[in-house]
């Protein structure tokens, strides 16, 4: 949850953060002399990829850190650093690196071959240790990434709202989503994920921005509305009902800064979705990993769509979607209007069996224990900061310090925030060892230690008090 700390003048947060700005070319440099493997290995990228990157994720200033090996929390670099991963490849691996349970299945599996021409009961078992975690879905469908997962159910509700159509009466192909959410790399979703604000329209009715060069155009297919605006999303939605297929939702927004809607806002999407049957999807690639049953099962309010992705998959690429059998049916064999959903490696032996091995280990017991220490990192994180125009947000595993001298509600706050400081205080950070997102955000997993948590706000606390 948000921890709100001193609401302060524009022009001392300025102050504060020209602090660290002014510090930028020494942590730059820094930085430099402690990665030569790493500057070395992304020159050589340059010459096969564009820029030297084959995703965004990574790209960082002035280079990124190159990894060799890991193991737990560690990860050794390039130049044979070891850092402590505080954002375990985007939160994806609850057990931390090469956890002897996992590698211990997917070294069962490996000599009995990676992938076949056909199905096997490690993917029926991956997905019968999910559905039950999921109240109110019923069937699911893997993939291999949590874009394609959304792809899919973008997909799925269209055709289940076409499939209610009276004959001779055009379906809603419209798909709502919010402005500043990350849904991936579809083209659908790539709509006002960071607009500039200037570009963006006003706050209470945003302009779809296109996220991405390349994207066909927004109209009849996607509109944008405020994040967390509960009065917002019902004004509009009961005056185009019928052109909306979907509502999708991050329950707890990501870019936004790992922010928790109120109640209010994910119950008043359940209500319009009931009211003009509408299929409301919740993407939890990133927020299944707050609890057992995800922020759905936290806010005990059920989507008729969820998608999945990231720790499902045990370390391996996956994604999934899951949900009422109403809809997701609508990919049976015999169905005449059918969901066509392919993918050569989906629900593979390899994934399947790493995915299983670490949802058995996550039991609500060790949910429990990662709320704990996500709790004692944010807290510590927000008693650094006290005073300073930084916001500590997150829940569970995960937490994000924002550079902003307001709480974060939505992603107009967000886009407000000094983001130069945000890059400049995560490269000093991992200057010191540690590994967070360059917007600052991070996660505890398993094998985090108090010890680590406690080293970590240290370290926040010299950098933001020197
Ligand atoms: C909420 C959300 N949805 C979808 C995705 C896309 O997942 P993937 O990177 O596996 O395609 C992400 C990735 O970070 C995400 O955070």
């Amino acid at each position: 949850m948000a921890v709100v700390l001193t609401e302060r003048p524009e022009a001392a947060d300025a102050a504060f953060y020209a602090e660290l700005h002014a510090q930028g070319p020494a942590i730059e440099a820094r930085y430099r002399s402690l990665t030569p493997g790493s500057l070395a290995s992304f020159r050589r990228a340059t010459s096969v990829f564009p820029g030297g990157y084959t995703r965004d994720a990574v790209m960082r200033s002035p280079h990124p850190t190159f990894v060799d090996r890991a193991q737990g929390t560690a990860l050794i670099d390039a130049d044979g650093r070891r850092l402590v991963d505080f954002w375990f490849n985007a939160t994806s691996l609850p057990l931390g690196h090469a956890h002897p349970a996992v590698v211990a299945a997917i070294a069962g599996q490996a000599p009995k071959g990676t992938a076949y021409y056909a199905p096997t009961l490690h993917e029926v078992r991956l997905a019968e240790a999910l559905l039950p975690r999921l109240p109110g879905a019923e069937r699911i469908r893997f993939t291999n990434s949590g874009s394609e997962a959304v792809m899919m159910a973008v997909r799925f509700a269209r055709a289940w709202r076409a499939a209610g159509t009276p004959a001779g009466r055009t379906p809603p192909t419209t798909l709502v989503k919010f402005e500043g959410s990350y849904h991936g790399s579809y083209d659908d979703v790539s709509w006002s994920v960071s607009p500039k604000p200037e570009k963006a329209g006003p706050p209470a009715r945003p302009v779809p921005v296109a996220e991405s060069a390349g994207l066909a155009g927004a109209e009849g297919r996607v509109v944008v509305l405020p994040f967390n605006d509960a009065q917002g999303l019902r004004v509009w939605v009961d005056a185009h009902a019928d052109s909306v297929a979907a509502i999708l939702v991050e329950p707890m927004a990501n870019r936004i800064g790992l922010v928790m809607p109120d109640r209010a806002f994910l119950a008043e999407a359940r209500a319009l979705a009931d009211r003009h049957g509408i299929a409301l999807v919740f993407d939890e690639v990133i927020s299944f990993r707050v609890g057992y049953r995800g922020v759905q099962g936290e806010v005990g309010i059920q989507p008729d769509l969820t998608t999945l992705g990231k720790i499902i998959g045990g370390g391996f690429a996956v994604g999934a979607v899951a949900g009422r059998a109403s809809i997701l049916d609508l990919s049976a064999p015999d169905r005449a209007a059918r969901v066509t959903h392919a993918g050569t490696f989906n629900g593979n032996p390899m994934t399947s069996a790493a995915g299983r091995a670490t949802l058995e280990l996550l039991t609500p017991e060790a949910f429990a224990r990662l709320g704990e220490l996500g709790a004692q990192v944010r807290a510590g994180l927000a008693e650094a900061a006290r005073g300073l125009p930084l916001q500590v947000t997150g829940a569970g595993s995960l937490f994000k310090v924002t550079a902003l001298g307001r709480g974060v509600r939505d992603y107009r706050d967000a886009a407000a925030s000094d983001k130069r400081w945000e890059s400049l205080c995560s490269l000093a950070l991992a200057n010191e060892g540690f590994v967070l997102t360059p917007g600052l955000s991070g996660c505890v997993s398993t094998v985090t230690t108090r010890a680590e948590a406690d080293a970590l706000v240290s370290a926040f606390r010299d950098i933001v008090r020197s």
